[in-house]
């Protein structure tokens, strides 16, 4: 079937297969190796992209169900070369580990925050409880969802997001990023040679 999918502001055009998942079509036919395919059972959630304005598990979507629609992965969060918030407190919180899980969290992330900006702690758990991280224990994912809201309505500076010395055993501190070579590919950044904390493609 043909179908034209507009993914990250940028139209696409295919002829797939109809049993042909999203997460394939992103990754496999459009190289948006961002997202990832974890289980294709619906359990890990690492598949998280948006359809439309809601956050949706790509495994469980056929591409040609995309047809016409708009689609967008972690390769479009930063508009314009700049970060989203949300990747910048990722970043600065340590939100992350292997980066497996990241790309689908800060795609509901965003959501979450465009549709709550203020959310609590417990409100961010719930959102995100569709999707699994092996490696972080989620804390500092929730820290880095609070401290992107923070950003988002101007209120960072004031938001203490270290405890005493863990700015050095996480190997940054408020004001210096995590990653000053470059933002990872588990964030968003471009593919490169796979190095530790980069996360798996
Ligand atoms: Fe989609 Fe695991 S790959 S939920
Ligand atoms: Fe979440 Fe590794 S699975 S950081």
């Amino acid at each position: 079937m043909k179908i034209t999918v507009t993914v990250n502001g940028t139209d696409h055009a295919r002829v797939v297969e109809p049993r042909l998942l999203l997460i394939h079509f992103l990754r496999d036919d459009l190289g948006l190796t961002g997202s990832h395919w974890g289980c294709d059972t619906s359990n890990c959630g690492a598949c998280v992209v948006w359809l439309d304005e809601a956050p949706v598990k790509s495994c469980t979507v056929l591409a040609v169900m995309a047809d016409g629609r708009r689609v967008t992965t972690v390769e479009g969060l930063a508009a314009g070369g700049a970060l989203d918030p949300v990747q910048e407190a990722f970043a600065e919180c340590h939100g992350l580990q292997c980066g497996f899980c990241t790309p689908a969290m800060m795609m509901t992330a965003r959501w979450l925050l465009d549709n709550n900006p203020d959310p609590t702690a417990a409100e961010v758990r719930e959102a995100i409880s569709g999707q699994v991280c092996r490696c972080t224990g989620y804390e500092n994912i929730v820290r880095s969802v609070l401290r992107a809201a923070k950003q988002d309505s101007g209120a960072a500076g004031a938001v203490p997001w270290l405890r005493p010395g863990e700015g050095a055993a996480i190997g940054g501190v408020e004001g210096l990023p995590c990653f000053p070579g470059g933002l990872p590919h588990a964030l968003g950044g471009p593919r490169g040679d796979h190095s530790p904390g980069e996360g798996t493609a």
